[in-house]
């Protein structure tokens, strides 16, 4: 049983293209990164949207942005929709986006079509989804969940030299017009569109995954430290090189993890040395790893590995690595009871579907700790993300966008 109305795809699609110019990459990508200038920038742009159709806008001390469409029971708790606004350094134009903007169209569709809900509907722009400026990722949703923001967040730095609490300032600052709010508050339900980021729908050729849950995440900063010494004079007995050591875990690492699990995902984004002189050994190498693993049993025993693995080659170098956790995120499962909406809303509107666990990870794990979450994830041209390639076509976001409509006026009823 659907309602009988539709999104606006013209409208959605042309939304899509106006963001994806905020901070546009010459490959055709995003960069947008969270809290930055651009990101503030977006953000402003959907505000004002949001304040042309005469809804009203809210943030949270950690700069979340919401959307209220209010419905006849304005005591109820909201059902929120939405995603994430900022991006990957070489991010797509649909990731984060796609989810935030099907959102707000959805707003726009119920009120284009004069339809009054039982209760009010919120569009929600989590902060900092990617965590690749400021980790950990999620800092939005997670401190929304918590209903708190962890006392050293305010002096993270980021991979710019910023810093976090001066930034969540400024972000905040930027938007006066926004009422604040507090943190957290009664959710009826969340739902989330999302480009799938990865092969499986398009391989099967289905327009909608109805995303069960979410595997599990860590998020570890090796430091190994040796010293630095003349590249030309030290012979290697008076070595101690930290990123020998640093290459050599990582190389019986790479060949291990993944080829004996393939559940298993492993991945080294950023690695650094210092100083940084071409005729000096490193007195410091320092990277990250992303560790991921539908069971959290499973990543337990490979942080155990990697730990293993590096202190065991630091000692051959005569250098010391210590280990710092920036991120964790246990698998979430989400309620049946949703996805059972999801997939009648699918069948009344003609969309196969079929149910997938999310290799990414998203906001809707942090949400759904305090309220029944799901998400809807429409299909990825050869699985690419993270990537300025990343592509879905615009009958896929018309798709998402028109379930997730469907599916929203089904759970604002009272
Ligand atoms: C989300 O951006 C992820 O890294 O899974
Ligand atoms: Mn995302
Ligand atoms: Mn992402």
């Amino acid at each position: 049983m659907t309602a009988d109305i539709d999104i606006n795809g013209a409208r959605l699609l042309g939304r899509l293209d106006q963001f994806a110019e905020i901070g546009a990459t010459a490959r055709g990508g995003v960069n947008r990164q969270a809290l930055t200038e651009l990101d503030r920038e977006a953000r402003s742009l959907l505000a004002g949207l949001a304040a042309t159709r005469g809804f009203a806008v809210f943030q949270d001390p950690v700069a979340n942005l919401f959307i209220r469409r209010s419905g006849r029971d304005d005591r109820a708790p909201p059902l929120l929709i939405g995603s994430h606004l900022d991006s990957q350094p070489a991010g797509g134009r649909f990731d984060g986006a796609l989810g935030t903007l099907s959102a707000f169209e959805v707003l726009e569709s119920l009120e284009d079509a004069g339809i009054e809900t039982d209760r009010a509907i919120e569009v929600v722009a989590w902060t900092n989804e990617e965590g690749c400026r400021f980790a950990p990722g999620c800092m939005g949703s997670s401190a929304f969940s918590a209903r708190a923001i962890p006392a050293e967040w305010p002096d993270f730095v980021a991979t710019d030299g910023a810093v976090f609490g001066d930034e969540l300032r400024e972000t905040l600052e930027a938007l006066p017009q926004a009422a604040m709010r507090d943190l957290g508050m009664p959710v009826h339900a969340y739902l989330e569109v999302h480009i799938e980021q990865g092969p499986s729908l398009e391989k099967d050729d289905i327009p909608i995954g109805i995303v069960t849950g979410i595997q599990g995440t860590r998020w570890l900063q090796v430091n190994v430290s040796g010293q630095t010494a003349h590249a030309g004079t030290t012979a290697l007995s008076y070595r101690r090189d930290p990123l020998r050591a640093m290459i050599s875990a990582l190389d019986t690492l790479y060949s291990t993890v993944m080829p004996q699990d393939e559940s298993a995902r492993f991945t080294i984004g950023r690695i650094e040395v210092e100083p940084g002189a071409i005729n000096a050994i490193p007195a410091l190498a320092r990277c990250t790893i992303d560790i991921r693993h539908p069971d959290p049993l499973a990543i337990n025993r490979l942080n155990v590995t990697i730990e293993q693995c590096f202190r065991e080659r630091a000692e051959a170098q005569r250098c010391e690595v210590l280990f710092k956790r920036s991120f964790d995120m246990p698998p979430a499962t989400f309620p049946e009871k949703l996805l059972t909406v999801l997939e009648r809303a699918a069948e009344g509107t003609g969309l196969a579907t079929k149910r997938m666990v999310s290799g990414a990870f998203h906001d809707a794990l942090f949400v759904n700790r305090i309220a029944p979450s799901a998400m809807i994830f429409v299909p990825c041209r050869d699985g690419l993300s993270h990537n300025e390639a990343e592509y879905t076509a615009p009958g896929h976001v018309v798709s998402g966008a028109r379930l997730l409509l469907q599916s929203t006026i089904e759970l604002a009823k009272g």
